[in-house]
């Protein structure tokens, strides 16, 4: 097991639904550690960088008004291998595969509003850091 950073996003809908704590909660009885945090208002061009691979998307307008529609709560959280385990505790994309027990899982019912962000990669994690804590 390696020690990991991840970069981790609570989206517009985790703060408007109050379900900051919960989720903080889960991540550190997990056993991994919240590093830095703050909370941030993404803009349009932010967004379009951290979500390029999405771009030529039929619902990237809808992702890019999700994002700008409040703030987010960022995180950069460490642990063994917490890229992929911040990935399992988040439950799949598809929120209709997300099994309970996952975030997505317990929290969401949208495929877009799905409450959080985790890097998919060392070498994305490492960029995302970088973009957002610089
Ligand atoms: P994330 O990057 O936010 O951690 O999510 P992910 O890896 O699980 O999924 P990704 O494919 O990177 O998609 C990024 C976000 O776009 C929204 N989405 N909407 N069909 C849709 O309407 C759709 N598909 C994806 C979700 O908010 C997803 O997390
Ligand atoms: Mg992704």
């Amino acid at each position: 097991m390696l020690t990991q950073q991840t970069y981790i996003m609570l989206k517009p809908d985790a703060l408007k639904r109050q379900l900051l704590g919960e989720i903080i909660t889960r991540i550190e009885k997990k056993g991994y550690q919240i590093v830095q945090a703050k909370l941030i208002q993404l803009n349009a061009p932010l967004i379009a960088e951290h979500y390029a691979h999405l771009l030529d998307q039929t619902f990237y307008p809808k992702l890019e008004t999700y994002l700008l529609s409040g703030p987010v709560f960022a995180m950069i959280v460490v642990g063994p291998d917490a890229i992929q385990g911040m990935r399992n505790m988040m439950g799949p994309t598809n929120v209709f595969e997300a099994t309970p027990g996952t975030i997505r899982g317990d929290y969401a019912t949208d495929v877009t509003y799905n409450l959080i962000h985790g890097s998919d990669s060392v070498e994305n994690a490492a960029i995302e850091i970088e973009r957002f804590f610089g």
